[in-house]
């Protein structure tokens, strides 16, 4: 249970909150999060920790972390102390994770450039850090969590996340131009502007239930799925859990009969020619029809909080 307490200055104010802990004497120890521009001093450590997996300039990494405000993008960092907000000795900075507004999604948030320092991975900060994020972005009325990975979405599912249509991340683009103007200039074909998303509002009401593997419609920029190239060193898709004909774009073969209408009975008029506004796209967490950029496969995912 995470307390209300003044110190430390955990970005979560949630009593749910698993996060922080134990505490000595009036000085708590813990584990928490809080804004990067909340702490200008971790942004040089930031840097190194964000560099340590994703190699780039430092000068260049320390300006986009300087990018973090409170309008978005937001940069967190996880830190294990005695909660001084203006840091101390035996201060450890444990994580990084970045938020940025979707468009068209105001309930929703991206997550990118998660990461653990190599020295403190495999404790349980990852969790913690995708807790803290949460408690975050619930605190200021989002709904959801959109994120992408190459190979961590193992992880990801194990913490509640599930597979995902693609969303668009404002980026940084969100701090100086209006999400409305955003959203003019950038739209995914075949997406809701609506989905029932108002931050700070009520949760949307949940949407059917679609089985995972299959998510639709696929926007239409990036590349089609790709077949199987070795398909036996792919694993088994699971059976089909829609009938095969919402799959097809063509009506359903008639059932076999063995007699001829009869001839009072005029033949039904042909079907109207078959209509495709949503490609059914197959994903599990092993296979992939999204690509980034450069082509490498890429997991989209979500989870609603
Ligand atoms: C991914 C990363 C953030 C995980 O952090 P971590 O501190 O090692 O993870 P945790 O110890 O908190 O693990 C939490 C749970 O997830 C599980 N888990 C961790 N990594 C996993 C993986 N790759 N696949 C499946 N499960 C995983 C753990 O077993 C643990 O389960 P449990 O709580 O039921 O015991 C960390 O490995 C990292 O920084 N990697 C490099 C950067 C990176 O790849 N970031 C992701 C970019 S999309």
């Amino acid at each position: 249970m995470c307390m209300k307490m003044e110190s430390p200055p955990s970005v979560c104010s949630d009593p749910g909150c698993p996060v922080l802990s134990g505490g000595v004497t009036g000085m708590t120890v813990g584990v928490w999060a809080i804004p990067l521009h909340q702490r200008p001093d971790l942004l040089e450590p930031c840097a190194d920790l964000v560099n340590s997996e994703w190699q780039r300039s430092h000068g260049a990494r320390v300006h986009a972390l300087q990018k973090s405000c409170q309008e978005f993008p937001v940069a967190l960092v996880l830190l294990q102390g005695s909660g001084n907000r203006d840091g101390g000795d035996g201060e450890t900075l444990l994580g990084h994770v970045r938020l940025s507004r979707v468009v068209s999604r105001p309930g929703s948030l991206f997550v990118e450039s998660v990461v653990v320092s190599k020295a403190q991975r495999g404790k349980g900060y990852g969790r913690t850090l995708m807790q803290e994020t949460e408690c975050y972005a619930k605190a200021r009325g989002f709904r959801r969590l959109c994120l992408t990975t190459h190979d961590k979405q193992h992880f990801y599912a194990h913490l509640g996340y599930v597979l995902s249509m693609p969303v668009q991340n404002a980026g940084v683009m969100a701090s100086f131009m209006p999400m409305e103007v955003l959203e003019r200039f950038s739209k995914l074909p075949g997406t809701d502007d609506t989905q029932g998303e108002v931050q700070g509002g009520p949760p949307p009401p949940s949407p059917p239930q679609i089985p995972p593997s299959f998510i639709g419609p696929a926007p239409s920029p990036l590349p089609p799925p790709l077949p199987p190239t070795h398909p036996s060193s792919l694993p088994t898709p699971p059976p089909l859990l829609l009938p095969p004909s919402a799959l097809s774009c063509h009506p359903p073969p008639s059932p076999p009969s063995g007699l001829p209408p009869p001839p009072s009975i005029p033949p039904p008029p042909p079907p109207p020619p078959p209509q495709c506004p949503a490609r059914l796209v197959f994903q599990t967490l092993e296979e992939t029809p999204y690509r980034d950029a450069k082509g490498v496969p890429i997991f989209w995912m979500h989870k609603d909080i």
